[in-house]
């Protein structure tokens, strides 16, 4: 029988334990690397919204991207993991960026906040490689929690197909990808986060090339009405 705690756990430390690789440094907007569809898909939330969460934010790259061109806006990101978010506080700040918070958090931490309170909403890759039951915990909160003419951006790894031959380590199955016991990707199609978003309406698909060789990320831009 699935452990979805225990699955949750062993997805929390392994990403945990991924950001406490990485050394806070003074950070150029170039330097972020996010370019592209992502990079014009960000400022378009950037540009239209004022008060932005990013949810699962990880090492606050996406955040801290907004934020090099802020005209007044406000971004939090939250994430399960304390490595992630030292980075993420550290880095902005020695970067000088402005009106930027980071904080520990997960499901609990969403539930509790107030509802339409954010007209921006960034998740990426996050919901996608989180079990598919704490996912459906996820989005009804994030609709509640967007204004009522938000919009939220959603980014998710590509579709892997089943490989004729599994690499040692992977796992293929109902429940998704797996690489030594860690979920990598739920692996659902397009018309699975479309129709889980409703009754966000999408206004745009779009791709990210994220590794210069290799399948490209998906990113759905959703409007609340
Ligand atoms: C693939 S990383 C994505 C990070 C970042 N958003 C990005 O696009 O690079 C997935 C993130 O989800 C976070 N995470 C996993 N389970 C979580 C949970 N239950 N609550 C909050 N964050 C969680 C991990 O710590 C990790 O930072």
């Amino acid at each position: 029988m699935k452990d979805i705690n225990k699955e949750n756990q062993v997805l929390e430390t392994f990403w945990d334990n991924a950001f406490k690789e990485y050394q806070p440094c003074v950070a150029t907007e170039d330097d972020l690397g996010i370019t592209g569809n992502l990079e014009e898909e960000l400022l378009f939330i950037n540009d239209s919204c004022k008060k932005i969460i990013d949810i699962g934010c990880g090492d606050g790259l996406m955040l801290m991207k907004m934020a090099f061109h802020n005209q007044g806006n406000t971004y939090l990101g939250i994430d399960s993991s304390s490595s992630g978010i030292a980075f993420a506080s550290k880095t902005s700040k020695l970067s000088k960026l402005e009106h930027l918070t980071f904080e520990v958090g997960n499901l609990e931490t969403i539930k509790k906040i107030t509802t339409y309170s954010y007209d921006g909403i960034i998740s990426s890759n996050f919901l996608d490689v989180i079990p598919l039951d704490t996912a459906k915990l996820f989005i009804p909160e994030i609709i509640r929690i967007l204004d009522k003419t938000g919009y939220l951006l959603l980014k998710v790894n590509f579709i892997i197909d089943k490989p004729e031959t599994i690499k040692p380590g992977f796992v293929f199955n109902d429940d998704g990808v797996f690489i030594d016991g860690v979920l990598r990707s739920t692996n659902k199609d397009d018309e699975f986060w479309i129709n889980s978003f409703k009754p966000l309406r999408l206004i745009k698909k779009d791709y990210y090339q994220r590794n210069p060789i290799g399948p490209k990320d998906r990113i759905f831009v959703f409007k609340k009405d």
